[in-house]
């Protein structure tokens, strides 16, 4: 559904990834790991068009994406981004209602589609985002992805900052929406072991390359990844 064919970016001479081709077949979760600095946030803004590639290209179902990250997001590419980045100062439903791309049209069947899959948010929407638990808002930066109606959703370290059993909800949250709507997912983290457990494929990004690749069941069971990657 999307792929990357030997992309390359980088910020004058630095170089934030080198060729790297990945596979995001629709229906499954793709998961990219990699440490701090191994260009894991460069290759999401490759894809929703918020930084420009060097070399290499973008298909997305079969065709070359418009260049303007809106337009992306029109074509079902959306981001959930590093810190979430939800609007403290609004409250649960304002934050809903600025990411509707059609306004106000058929805001109502999308916000009860979206309380039904996330009650406590329905409980919640006249309270300030700023004021949610960091599970709460990585909750609602899911449900804003999905007021896009998008194809495939990109999670950018969605475990970050979080306690671990809040990490173990927000990881079984991705698994529901991939389940219950049939959702894409490119989920990039640094929380390997949960990451691999989750996903149905797995690359591994070191210094803006990929080192490995595999089925994710395959590469959790193989001694050397756990040796370098799993703490084992
Ligand atoms: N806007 C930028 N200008 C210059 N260098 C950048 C910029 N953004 C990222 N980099 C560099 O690119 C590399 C990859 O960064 P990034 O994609 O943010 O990695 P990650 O998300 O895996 O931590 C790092 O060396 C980083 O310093
Ligand atoms: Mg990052």
């Amino acid at each position: 559904m999307l792929s990357l064919k030997n992309v390359s970016v980088s910020y004058g001479y630095v170089t934030a990834l080198q060729d790297i081709s990945i596979e995001v077949p629709k229906g499954k979760i793709v998961c990219v790991i990699g440490s701090n600095g191994a260009g894991k946030t460069s290759l999401l803004n490759a894809i929703s068009g918020l930084v420009k590639i060097k070399s290499g290209e973008i298909l997305f179902e079969g065709e070359k994406l418009p260049p303007q990250s809106h337009h992306r997001v029109r074509k079902g590419i959306v981001q959930v981004p590093e810190g979430r980045k939800i609007f403290a100062g609004l409250t649960v439903e304002e934050n809903l209602v600025i990411a509707d791309p059609k306004g106000y049209k058929g805001l109502k069947e999308k916000q009860d589609e979206i309380y039904n899959l996330f009650p406590i948010l329905g409980q919640r929407k006249h309270q300030q985002a700023g004021t949610l638990s960091g599970g709460e808002q990585q909750m609602l930066a899911v449900a804003r992805a999905l007021m896009a109606n998008p194809k495939v959703i990109m999670f950018d370290e969605p475990s970050m900052g979080l306690a671990p059993v809040i990490v173990k909800q927000v990881f079984k949250l991705i698994k529901t929406i991939n389940e219950q709507q049939n959702m894409t997912i490119l989920l990039i983290e640094q929380n390997a072991k949960q990451a691999m457990a989750l996903s149905d494929y797995c690359y591994v990004l070191e210094n803006g390359i990929i080192k490995t690749e595999g089925d994710s069941k395959e590469l959790l069971n193989n001694p050397n990844i756990q040796k370098a990657y799993l703490g084992a």
